[in-house]
């Protein structure tokens, strides 16, 4: 959801790291489409491969060698990649890595992470964050109840179980209940917009073991990762398929999922009933063309940048809070950053509710105040810069944050005094008048 109150900012046109309104005003932007994109906005190299490609066609009904040039380029950034194949969104390439997985195994059990966003497919969209929906119980006794999106039917949760993120234990007991029964684990290695909660040190790596144990696929959800290098590279923890979108399609919609050789095979068309994997635009030319010039000019010293603007938006953040004595600290991994309103940063979807709680509107006038200064972030918290994002640019950002907290300090000290890290918390704070403060 892109809408807020009182209304959305409508825009027309982005160049470098900076977007345009429709009254001609212009904002840094801070958001890069939701971490979707890193190149800023028209990059020469991009719109030179767009260009050059739409002239010789989009689709031509076949195989393209595009094909190949895309894939080989993301193979040398995630070695685990032995195959791949395309699709149009992030969406697409989880609910097929999700079904891949399914069809290797034999088996129909999803373990997912709570809050943990994978698109917006039935599987993917219980316990998403932000997708809402009604408490259930899980089918399997002991474990926090889950949700369901509205639409979802509820039969997704006889094969669906939802575990907390940061919890190694908390696979290691489902996995054992459900021993020979669970297709895949698949888990975002940075919770986004769950919070932007790193995984904690050894998380993952024990994660990779449990499952390696029952023969469960595990499946690392790159799409918003990707802009660490991948967090498989990074952190050497080798999923068995992932999954990417956004970044390594250049700015044009795509979808990835790839990994063993043994698993991917199931797609190949010479093997008695193969899976059938059919998509229209799946692996046009166009977004190959853009992907794959976004691929050549993001490599280590792009990731490097970003991971410099990175920290020193997070430190800039977090000082921030502290010269304005208020509680909050920002949280993330490389160039993907959140800032929370709570003493202690979450460890999971769980810890981000409770940080976020009855403080929608405190956000949502963070959100505001930073557009009235001339930045554009998300209304939940997100901020991910571009390779064409400076150093300048990052501190004027934290100026503005900073400004911000300062002039909600009257606010909080009325609404949310348990904030101010310099005033004893009032036994009751102010009654909040109503003011809409919803929306991503
Ligand atoms: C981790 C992750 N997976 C999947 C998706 C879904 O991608 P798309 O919006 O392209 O369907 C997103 C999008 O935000 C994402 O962040």
């Amino acid at each position: 959801m892109t809408t807020y109150a009182p209304h959305p900012l409508y825009f027309d046109q982005g160049k470098r790291a900076r977007v345009r309104d429709l009254d001609g005003r212009w904002y840094q932007d801070m958001l890069a489409n939701y971490g979707a994109l890193a190149h800023g906005h028209a990059h020469p190299a991009l719109t030179r491969a767009v260009n050059d490609q739409i002239s010789l066609g989009t689709a031509l009904g076949g195989p393209s060698i595009l094909q190949y040039q895309h894939a080989e380029l993301l193979q040398a950034h995630v070695p685990a990649l032995e195959r791949v194949r395309y699709c149009n969104s992030g969406t697409e390439a989880t609910m097929w890595a999700l079904r891949t997985a399914r069809a290797y195994t034999g088996r129909d059990i999803i373990v997912k992470i709570d809050g943990g966003y994978h698109g917006t497919h039935d599987w993917g969209h219980v316990s998403a964050f932000l997708s809402g929906g009604t408490p259930h119980r899980q089918f399997l006794p002991g474990l926090p109840p889950t949700h369901l999106a509205p639409g979802v039917p509820k039969t997704v949760l006889e094969s669906v179980v939802t575990v907390p993120f940061n919890d190694a234990q908390a696979v290691a007991d489902v996995l054992a209940q459900l021993q020979g029964r669970v297709a895949a684990v698949i888990v975002e290695p940075v919770l986004g917009v769950g919070g932007g909660v790193p995984a904690r040190p050894g998380y993952l790596e024990q994660v990779r073991s449990l499952t390696a144990d029952d023969a469960v696929v595990l499946i690392f959800d790159e799409c918003a990762t990707f802009r660490l290098g991948t967090w498989q590279v990074r952190h050497g923890v080798r999923p068995d398929l992932s999954t990417f979108s956004k970044i390594v399609g250049g700015g044009l919609p795509i979808g990835v999922f790839g990994g063993h050789t043994d698993i991917m095979s199931l797609f190949d068309p010479a093997r008695p009933q193969p899976i059938y994997h059919a998509s229209a635009f799946g692996g046009n030319s166009l977004s190959l063309a853009a992907g794959i010039a976004a691929l050549e000019t993001f490599q280590e010293t792009e990731i490097a940048h970003l991971d410099r603007l990175g920290a020193r938006l997070r430190e800039g953040l977090d000082s921030a809070a502290r010269d304005a004595g208020i509680v909050g600290s920002a949280v993330g991994e490389g160039g993907l950053s959140y800032f929370h309103f709570a003493a202690t940063p979450p460890q999971n979807a769980a810890d981000t509710v409770a940080a976020r709680e009855g403080r929608d509107e405190l956000r949502g006038l963070v959100h505001l105040n930073l557009l009235n200064e001339g930045f554009l972030t998300a209304r939940h918290g997100l901020m991910c810069q571009h390779i064409v994002t400076t150093n300048t640019a990052v501190d004027s950002f934290v100026a503005a944050f900073a400004d911000t907290l300062t002039l909600l300090r009257p606010y909080l000290a009325d609404y949310h005094p348990d904030l101010l890290a310099d005033q004893p918390a009032r036994e009751t704070a102010v009654p909040k008048p109503s003011i809409d403060g919803s929306g991503q």
